[in-house]
């Protein structure tokens, strides 16, 4: 892969993040040293994406450990609860953030021995690591499995390589449908207000040759209307037990566009996106961002001085709108209050 969003740098306790703030024009990469950086990294969408945030939050905790590797147990246990609060209070829709704080406090909580610490939970960082990317691999192989062989993608904000740790959910799908020899055309909305779509989606598909084109958010109905569009896949930030999807703003948006067309309209979703315990839409918290990303782009202004403007990051798609959820255990159908559950069965029995 010619780049890579995050990796660890075991030898210097690095946290390494490719500063997608910067991209496509700079290719910059940033070493991070503490939980307090990461933390920071995460809120200002240095590292973005729903598992990519997880996997860097997993990373601010083993600094806060190997940090206080020498310190008296009450200490070490201080430390991890403060770096626990600080990364959760991070950003608040994406639940793989939660999840992996989740999977690393199940090793830091109870521990009765923490000079073994720092390396249990060097491995279970890493092990939500790999299992990104084996489970990025897994989705992709459910969704080829409904591709036809000439397929028209429509894809919203960027769910690509740089949201995860290798190939993405929706992205990676573009992606692999086109590595799989489908003849592969790729609509990407821009994206606004941070434009993932034209600054990060295209980066991708550029460097991995998928034939693509951007345009502007306005644009999803009319040209579902006007082209052959077979398929839209979109990632998410979090899916309730009934299915109602939070994803970038604009998502519902492109879910009624599809709709409207009869546009079958997928959501690509690690099992680590799905929360059982929050049962609708309703309850999802929506991030609401600095008005500033409204009003401006990349630091010009493009409104009057003072404007006031309403930023909300996120979205909830209801689930009437959702053909499938395409999970690294199948595709969940509707009803997904069901098929999710059953997701959640064969997980647990795998
Ligand atoms: O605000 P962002 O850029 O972190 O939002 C990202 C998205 O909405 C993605 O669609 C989602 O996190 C899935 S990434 C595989």
């Amino acid at each position: 892969m010619a780049f890579r969003a995050i990796e660890w740098l075991d030898d210097s306790d690095t946290l390494q993040l490719i500063d997608q703030k910067v991209l496509p024009q700079q290719v910059r990469y940033l070493e991070l040293n503490t939980t307090a950086e990461i933390a920071r990294a995460i809120h200002d969408m240095t590292v973005r994406g729903a598992p990519a945030i997880g996997v860097a939050a997993a990373f601010g905790i083993l600094q806060a450990a190997r940090s206080f590797a020498d310190a008296p147990a009450e200490e070490m246990q201080s430390a991890l609860q403060q770096a626990d609060a600080v990364l959760r209070a991070s950003r608040p829709t994406a639940v793989n953030l939660f999840w992996a704080l989740d999977r690393m406090k199940a090793v830091w909580a109870d521990a009765t021995d923490p000079a073994n610490l720092p390396a249990a939970l060097h491995r279970e960082a890493l092990a939500i690591e790999e299992d990104d990317i084996a489970v990025n691999r897994a989705i992709s192989a459910e969704a080829l499995k409904i591709l036809p062989q000439k397929v028209t993608f429509f894809h919203h904000c960027n769910t690509g390589s740089l949201a995860t740790v290798d190939l993405g959910t929706a992205l990676g799908i573009i992606r692999s449908a086109h590595e799989a020899g489908h003849e592969v055309f790729a609509y990407l909305d821009e994206t606004r207000p941070r434009l993932q779509g034209a600054k990060l989606s295209s980066f991708e598909l550029l460097e991995f040759g998928v034939p693509h084109a951007i345009v502007v958010d306005g644009a999803s109905a009319h040209i579902m209307r006007t082209q052959d569009v077979d398929i839209a896949v979109v990632g998410c930030d979090r899916v309730a037990a009934n299915g109602d999807v939070a994803n970038k703003i604009g998502t519902y948006n492109l879910a009624l566009a599809a709709a409207d067309n009869d546009v079958p309209f997928y959501v690509a979703a690690p099992m680590s996106t799905i929360d059982f315990a929050t049962p609708d839409g309703d309850a999802i918290e929506i991030e609401e961002r600095d008005s500033a990303e409204v009003t401006e782009i990349n630091g010009h202004a493009i409104a009057p001085p003072d404007a006031p403007a309403f930023n909300p990051a996120f979205d909830v798609t209801p689930n009437r709108l959702i053909a499938g959820i395409i999970t690294e255990y199948g595709i969940a159908r509707p009803p997904f209050t069901d098929s999710l559950a059953a997701m959640r069965t064969a997980q647990q029995n795998a």
